[in-house]
Formats: C-alpha cells, sequence, structure tokens
C-alpha cells in the first residue's frame, strides 16, 4: 500500500532515526567505554550548534560476499557533510567505528569523496575525522579502489583549501595516507593509533616486539616520527583545540584571511622584552617568550610543539590578522638549525604561502648543527627545503633577528637576500659568517698559543660583528629596534605590506629538494 501524508514523513523520520543509531546502542556504549564519542557526537562538539546539514545519509554498499547481502546499516560507517565553526563553512566526515568498525567500503569511500569535491568547488575547508578498521575486508579491491579516489582527491584539494585530519581511533595500513596527504593530522592520546602495518606484521617481518601504541600512538608521532602536528588528552579538547585553528585559517587559498576584533593594544609596549636575551651570548633563553609577548592575547596556536623543539612553528593574530611564526628556539640544541628543525618550518612556511598567511621569522641561530649524523642524514637537502620554502615564497615577510644570525642559517631565515619585506635586528643582533671564538680560531691558527692574542683578537672581532649595523649599513636590515617596541613595529610591518603583490616567473611548479 502506498504510503501518504504524514505516513511518508513519519517513514522518513524512522529511516533518519534507524541511520543515527549506526551499529546500535551496544557498540555504542562499546565506543563510550572506550572514552570514545560516537562519529555523530564529534560532529555536535565540532560544529556551531545547529549547523550540520547531512549528506548521503541513506546510501548503503553493494557488496553481497561475505555475508554482506543484506546486512546493510544506513550510511555505510561515516556520517558526512557541511556544518559552521565560528560561521565559516566546513565540510566534514566522520568515521563512524559502530557502522563495521568505520571500515572503508566503495560506497564509505565515494561519501568522502563527494564530501572533497564539494569542498574544492565551494572554497571551504574540510575536516576528517578518522576511527575506522581499514579497508573494508569483504570488498576487497574495491576498497582500494576506494580509498584511492579518496587520495585522488587529498592531492587534489592541497593547496586549495585547507584540510584538516584527526586521529580519533584506528587508523592502519594504506588508510594513513589520507591525512599524510593533508595539511593538518592530530591525534587523541590513549585512543588512537596510525601506522603501515601493525605489530603482528612487524613481528613476523623484523621480529621486533612492539605494541599498537609504541608503533604509532600519539607520542610516537607527535615526538619521533612528525606524523602528526599534535596530540590532545581526549575526543573534546581535540575537537575545542580544531575550532580554535580554524579561526587562524582561510576558507579556501584565494579567501580573505578571517579577523578577529583588534582589542589587543597595537601599540603595547612589552619592557620584559629589553632583558629578554641574557648578556652572556652562549646563555639560552625562551623564545616562546617572545611570540607569546607580541601576540594578541598571548594567544599562539603551536604546531609540532614536542618534534624538533629548536624551532617554532605555529599561528598567532597581530592586531586581528592571522600570522605564521617560525623561530629559533635557543633553549634547545641552542637554536641550531637541523634535518627535523629544517623539514618541520619547511612545511609550515609553504602552508602560509599557499594559504597567503604572512610569516613572521623570529632568528636566533648560531648556524646548521655539525656532525656525521646530519651530513649523512642529508642535512645539505633537508637544510635545502627550508632556503627554498622561503625563497618561493611571495607572501608577506617580516623577520626579526634578536640575537645570532650566523652562517648560511642567516641567508636562510627569511634574509633580505630571500626577499624578505622587512627586516629588523635588536641591538643585541649579531650578524656574521660565524661566532668571534669559532671565527679567529681559523683567521689565526698560529697565534693559539698566545692566549692574550687570541683574547684581543676576539674581542675585535666582536666588536666589529657582533652587531646589527653592519648589515643594516649594507640595507640587509631595515632598521634596528627597541625591543619593547617590538610588538608595534611588527604590527605596522604586516600593515603595510597587505596590499603586497609579488609573483614567481610562470611555471609548472618548483621542484623542492623532496
Ligand atoms: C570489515 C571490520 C574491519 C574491516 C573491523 N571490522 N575492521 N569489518 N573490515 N577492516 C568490524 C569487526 O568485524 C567488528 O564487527 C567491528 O568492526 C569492531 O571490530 P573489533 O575487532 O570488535 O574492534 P576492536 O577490538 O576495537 O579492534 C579494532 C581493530 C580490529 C584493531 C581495528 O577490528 C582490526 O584489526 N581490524 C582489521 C584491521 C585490518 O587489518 N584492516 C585492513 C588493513 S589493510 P562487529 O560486527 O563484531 O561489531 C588496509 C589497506 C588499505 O586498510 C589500503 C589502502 C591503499
Amino acid at each position: 500500500m502506498k504510503l501518504t501524508g504524514q505516513d511518508i514523513i513519519n517513514e522518513l523520520q524512522d529511516r533518519r532515526e534507524q541511520a543515527r543509531l549506526g551499529g546500535g546502542a551496544a557498540r555504542i556504549d562499546r565506543q563510550h567505554a572506550a572514552g570514545k564519542l560516537t562519529a555523530r557526537e564529534r560532529i555536535d562538539v565540532l560544529l556551531d550548534p545547529g549547523s550540520f546539514e547531512e549528506t548521503d545519509m541513506f546510501v548503503v554498499h553493494r557488496t553481497r560476499d561475505f555475508g554482506m547481502d543484506g546486512n546493510t546499516i544506513a550510511g555505510d560507517g561515516v556520517v558526512t557533510g557541511s556544518g559552521l565553526i565560528h560561521g565559516q563553512l566546513i565540510y566534514i566526515f566522520s568515521q563512524d567505528f559502530t557502522v563495521f568498525g568505520g571500515s572503508l567500503s566503495a560506497a564509505h569511500a565515494s561519501k568522502i569523496v563527494k564530501i572533497l569535491k564539494l569542498a574544492i568547488q565551494n572554497g571551504a575547508p574540510v575536516i576528517g575525522l578518522n576511527d575506522s578498521g581499514g579497508a573494508r575486508i569483504q570488498e576487497g579491491v574495491d576498497s582500494l579502489g576506494g580509498y584511492a579516489d579518496v587520495f585522488l582527491q587529498n592531492v587534489l584539494a592541497s593547496g586549495v583549501v585547507p584540510q584538516i585530519s584527526v586521529i580519533m581511533g584506528p587508523c592502519a595500513g594504506g588508510a594513513v595516507y589520507s591525512p599524510a596527504m593533508t595539511d593538518f593530522t592530530f591525534m587523541v592520546r590513549g585512543s588512537s593509533y596510525m601506522f603501515v602495518t601493525g605489530p603482528d606484521v612487524v613481528k613476523t617481518v623484523t621480529s621486533e616486539e612492539v605494541t599498537a601504541e609504541e608503533l604509532g600512538g600519539a607520542d610516537t608521532h607527535t615526538q619521533i616520527s612528525s606524523v602528526a602536528d599534535g596530540a590532545f588528552d581526549n575526543d573534546l579538547v581535540a575537537l575545542a583545540e580544531i575550532r580554535r585553528l580554524i579561526r587562524f585559517l582561510p576558507a579556501h587559498n584565494a579567501a580573505p584571511l578571517p579577523k578577529l576584533p583588534a582589542d589587543d593594544d597595537l601599540a603595547r609596549t612589552i619592557p620584559a622584552l629589553d632583558s629578554l636575551v641574557p648578556e652572556d651570548a652562549n646563555s639560552p633563553y625562551d623564545m616562546k617568550e617572545l611570540i607569546i609577548n607580541v601576540a594578541d592575547h598571548s594567544d599562539f596556536f603551536e604546531l609540532q610543539a614536542d618534534f624538533a623543539k629548536n624551532i617554532l612553528t605555529g599561528f598567532i593574530r597581530l592586531n586581528g590578522s592571522p600570522v605564521g611564526v617560525v623561530a629559533n628556539q635557543p633553549m634547545v640544541l641552542a637554536g641550531c638549525l637541523d634535518i627535523d628543525s629544517s623539514r618541520k618550518a619547511a612545511r609550515f612556511v609553504r602552508f602560509c604561502d599557499a594559504f597567503n598567511i604572512p610569516i613572521l621569522t623570529l632568528v636566533d641561530v648560531p648556524g646548521f648543527m655539525p656532525g656525521t649524523a646530519q651530513e649523512y642524514g642529508g642535512i645539505i637537502k633537508h637544510g635545502a627545503k627550508l632556503l627554498f620554502a622561503y625563497a618561493e615564497a611571495t607572501v608577506p615577510k617580516v623577520t626579526l633577528i634578536t640575537r645570532k644570525a650566523y652562517g648560511g642559517a642567516y641567508d636562510v631565515m627569511s634574509s633580505k637576500h630571500l626577499r624578505g619585506d622587512a627586516n629588523y635586528a635588536w641591538p643585541t643582533a649579531e650578524i656574521a659568517v660565524m661566532g668571534a671564538k669559532g671565527a679567529v680560531e681559523i683567521l689565526y691558527r698560529s697565534e693559539l698559543n698566545d692566549a692574550d692574542k687570541i683574547k684581543k683578537r676576539t674581542a675585535d672581532y666582536e666588536n666589529r660583528f657582533a652587531n646589527p649595523f653592519i648589515a643594516a649599513e649594507r640595507g640587509f636590515i631595515d632598521d634596528v629596534i627597541i625591543p619593547h617596541n617590538s610588538r608595534f613595529r611588527l604590527i605596522q610591518a604586516f600593515s603595510k605590506l597587505r596590499g603586497k603583490r609579488q609573483q614567481n616567473p610562470p611555471k609548472k611548479f618548483g621542484n623542492i629538494p623532496l
């Protein structure tokens, strides 16, 4: 009998209710018992209240093998759609572990592909919440094809719209390559892991005994592999932090930057900065102090905080506008550039450049890290990544040298020579080929056994080069500024660069040393 009127609406409501239940109450309980929210709860927490519009709620798989005939659940293990974060349109997919373990079928993949295509077409960030047992085992190659379809869209979306992945459960096998190609990957401590091959296969192939957590947990990927940009204690914190991150990002590569009210005094002087750099040139200080002091409301969204700590990367706002910060950290390895820090910063610089986010570079770098580990590991190629990234970047680039800017690292760190737009130094800056001690040991090798002579030579070298004025005389430094005025000067510099237009020669793309 054909349904009419209210019955039709009731039927629709029933179908929706059924779909919203996913894999059913028992599996939802299991998800909660594991300390995890469900796919739908996560969307509710992430998006502005009432803003979620679901697509493809009734999609089911088309598998007939291995008992799957008739075994369908509406939505097929992924909840997809669009909504708002702080009023900004967002596309989202959230894998539902309660439905076939969130595993990816061809139908499940086609839902994600649809979302990615809409995000590209309509110019909005896309967020993927990953919680999946991987390829739908009953589907075989259909599932693998589905993954490849997703990968392709991730690549096409790269540089067009920001892509964010949050790993909130298993993410194993080839499935890891979708998050790996997005701009930012975050994990939840204790409940998420990522690996290409799991502990069992590792044991069979290499005889190593390792737990899933050790192999691919949040600590591993934030501290050792750098696969993840950050980790959070639970789902709620992770989702709140993604809401915070979105506020720093434009909707797409031609969109204006999101502005917040400029309600932190732009001319705020910061007396503490006048004594930030210690008198002893070899004593460390915390560069984060500078970042937090100049940023609007001290708000710094740090990325890769637990990896390559000798360089800091993240977003701040200056007078309401987002700025990407790259800063040497003298507290760790004296702020040297090495393989890991070069890679970390290069990727960040390229993200900022792709999305027109101005870059602030804070410099205190004694040079590149020496040693066989670095040379054998390819510091030449990895250091070149950062050099390349800065040189090709056409966004506004403002640089402030606080202390050391030695050797090749001086060139690399957004120097004037790489098209730095405004290059400032504090009076404590030392811009030279190397430190005075090293320089004297090379220039006056024959006098090394005469301590007095060497002391004088060192003092001469320091007097000549341990300051910003030689560079300023040549115009490599635009101005030597008083530390307590730094916030005002940086804001001024960026505001004058708002209309910057710069293009690289026409090309398909540059060949960054990967
Ligand atoms: C189909 C799956 C599944 C999968 C889990 N399930 N993984 N169904 N395909 N890949 C189902 C289970 O049958 C179960 O169904 C439910 O999801 C929950 O799984 P459990 O095992 O009960 O959960 P848990 O103990 O938490 O273990 C989670 C898990 C485990 C670690 C993810 O399920 C697991 O190892 N799954 C297989 C992982 C895997 O090998 N995937 C293929 C990787 S290769 P019921 O009905 O009982 O609730 C790959 C290639 C991609 O992904 C290549 C791309 C290029």
